[in-house]
């Protein structure tokens, strides 16, 4: 826009400066032709010193003989009709205006390519700067909005470095008021949620504990009461209430592991070696269950340790819920493998029919079990998967 105004009002400029230099030439002209002894002789106006014309003119009777010219016109440049007032040609700007009486008639020319020069060269002042500040605006304005993000940034962070488990409430220092208010509602909101699932674990793992007791009691009093009576439909019926409570000790177990599971408290704050302990775990089954003919494979990498911060606690009931299924669903008599890789990667791998896609994908939501015939809760993937998402870890199931 600005080299646009520009060039027409440089225009008016330069076409008044034309005008002007005709009016002020054509009364010099007219007394050197009328003092001429031969008027009808042509002649050049001598120059001082050779210089460039900018303008230049030629001064001819009404017939458009040449009259008066200056040094470097060149007259198949000027128009050859004799025209009064402005007009143009492909290359030059031309005045032209008559005087005595029309008789005598003057055009001076101009070079178009001069204002044409003029033009590109206020366009490129125009442009120099631009191409210098296009980019400090546009990097100022980066930074200024990055600067003023800061805390907001700091507030994403915060909010994507922590854990699925962590539910504090999330630092609003600094954050522009316009989004203070959400960020305090998303604390308050963070807040009510964590204070509902401490209730809900603290009530599971309470009553799991509470049942603990009563459980073994009343475990105790019918191994004595199958003892007491003879043997017949009354023992029978004291075998079946047995194995009842023991369905129900399990399931007060799994209860409480999984409200371990899901609260806090998954990591420590020390280094542990997860090897040496998966180890005891692998041992201690079997131990306990030397009689079934039960075999465990072990592939162990050959640093031998794996320190990790993952809670030792925690890594043992995932170990031992993994490890039980193998044994409980796996096909009888074939060995289970359990392995850890030097990137910390366990699996366990048992012998078993295979579970179709769909069912696999559900099999680690609570209560869900796809093989019937053996006994259990449904809970001890729900309690695996549990850790394996509070310790960052992931879990998947393959079958075969
Ligand atoms: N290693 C495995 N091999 C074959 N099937 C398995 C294996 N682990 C789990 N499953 C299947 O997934 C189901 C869910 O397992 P989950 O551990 O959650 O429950 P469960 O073992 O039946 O009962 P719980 O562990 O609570 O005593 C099992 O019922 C079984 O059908
Ligand atoms: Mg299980």
């Amino acid at each position: 826009m600005a080299v646009l105004v520009s060039q027409i009002k440089l225009n008016d400029l330069f076409d008044s400066a034309l005008a002007e230099t005709a009016q002020r030439i054509m009364p010099l002209a007219v007394v050197e032709i009328l003092n001429r002894e031969d008027i009808t002789q042509p002649q050049n106006i001598m120059s001082f010193a050779a210089h460039d014309e900018q303008l230049v003119y030629l001064v001819r009777d009404n017939l458009g003989k040449i009259l008066l010219q200056s040094h470097n016109a060149e007259p198949t440049d000027f128009n050859q009709t004799l025209l009064e007032g402005f007009s143009s040609s492909t290359t030059h700007r031309f005045y032209g205006a008559w005087a005595v009486q029309n008789s005598l008639h003057i055009e001076v020319a101009e070079l178009l390519i001069d204002r044409k020069e003029a033009i590109i060269e206020l366009a490129l002042s125009f442009l120099w700067p631009l191409l210098l500040l296009v980019p400090l605006c546009l990097s100022g304005t980066w930074i200024l909005v990055r600067y003023s993000l800061r805390y907001i940034i700091a507030y994403r962070k915060s909010i994507e470095s922590r854990g699925s488990g962590d539910l504090s409430p999330v630092n609003v220092n600094g954050l522009p008021t316009e989004i203070l208010a959400t960020a305090e509602s998303v604390n308050n909101l963070l807040e009510r949620l964590r204070r509902a699932l401490e209730a809900e674990r603290s009530f599971t793992a309470n009553s799991a504990h509470e049942l603990r007791t009563p459980i073994a009691i009343a475990l105790a009093q019918i191994q004595r009461l199958q003892q007491e009576v003879p043997t017949g439909k009354a023992r029978e019926r004291a075998i079946n209430v047995e194995s009842s409570l023991r369905k129900l000790s399990d399931l007060s177990e799994k209860l409480m592991q999984l409200a371990k599971a899901e609260g806090g408290g998954l990591l420590s704050t020390e280094k542990h070696d997860l090897i040496s302990l998966l180890k005891l775990i692998v041992d201690d089954k079997k131990r306990s269950s030397a009689t079934s003919g039960l075999v465990i494979d072990m592939t162990l990498p050959k640093s031998g340790v794996f320190m990790s911060t993952i809670d030792p606690d925690a890594f043992a009931i995932l170990v031992q819920n993994l490890l039980d299924n193998a044994i409980k669903h796996g096909t009888k008599n074939q060995p289970v493998v359990v392995g850890f890789s030097e990137q910390g990667e366990l699996s366990i791998v048992n012998a078993a029919e295979v579970v179709p896609e769909e069912p696999l994908k559900q099999l680690r939501r609570r209560f869900v079990r796809a093989n019937t015939s053996v006994q259990g809760s449904g809970l001890g993937l729900a309690i695996a998967d549990a850790i394996a998402t509070g310790i960052g870890a992931s879990m998947t199931f393959n079958s075969p």
